[in-house]
């Protein structure tokens, strides 16, 4: 098997910067790490991403919009992360199940062990190896979401950006709750930290970790 390392924290933490400099890091080492994201990640799941994230959907239950993660996230394991992690690639995930437990869980209220459930069946035996949370204040986090979606001229993918701080907030609790319930594979970053000392960070303990064996292989 590979090494299956997710990223996660609340909108505009810097996440997304962070897990491209990694890849990019990983190749120059001669490490073709597979980089991916949820939800999306396949066509299939990319289509359902467009429901989810369209301002438009505002209308979406907190039980339909739990459904279509679990779908987006059943695919993309069959097609893309099961397969990479059986060729013994390193897999580096932009949110994964962590996600649907801090936004649908701990944001909208929906009970846990029915998202424990979609995840276990959406999942096939996936779990990741390490799990990095960006740590960041909300109220940063979506000034910088914001600005980016300004200045984008694709689809505006800001049905979550609109929801009030409080529910932001929500979401970074029950991250940081996670992240302290299972710290043997929860590395948490401060987010205000400088993007290149966050990357100083994040590159040297997941070289540290990622297994000799899997160096050679990828
Ligand atoms: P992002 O690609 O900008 O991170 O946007 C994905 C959005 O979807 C983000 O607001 C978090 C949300 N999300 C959930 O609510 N549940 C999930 O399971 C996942 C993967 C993402």
């Amino acid at each position: 098997m590979g090494y299956f390392i997710t990223f996660e924290g609340v909108e505009g933490c810097g996440k997304t910067t962070q897990i491209k400099l990694l890849s990019e890091l990983l190749a120059a080492r001669g490490i073709h790490a597979v980089l991916t994201r949820e939800p999306g990640g396949c066509p299939i799941a990319d289509k359902i991403r467009s429901i989810l994230l369209d301002a438009e959907n505002r209308a979406l239950s907190p039980l339909t919009e739990l459904m279509l993660y679990a779908a987006a996230r059943s695919q993309h394991v069959t097609e893309v992360i099961s397969p990479a992690l059986e060729a013994g690639k390193i897999v580096l995930c932009d949110r994964f199940t962590d996600a649907t437990l801090a936004y649908q869980s701990f944001g909208r209220g929906i009970d846990r062990g029915v998202i424990d459930t979609l995840n276990v069946q959406a999942c096939q035996g996936v779990s990741p190896d390490l799990t990095i949370l960006v740590d960041c204040d909300p109220q940063i986090g979506l000034a910088r979401a914001r600005q980016r979606i300004e200045a984008t001229s694709g689809p505006r993918e800001e049905r979550f950006e609109l929801e009030e701080l409080a529910f932001h907030q929500r979401v970074r609790a029950g991250y940081q709750q996670l992240a302290v319930d299972q710290p043997e594979r929860f590395l948490i970053i401060d987010g205000a930290d400088t993007i290149e000392g966050i990357f100083a960070t994040i590159s040297t303990q997941v070289l540290a970790r990622i297994p000799e064996a899997l160096r050679a292989v990828c």
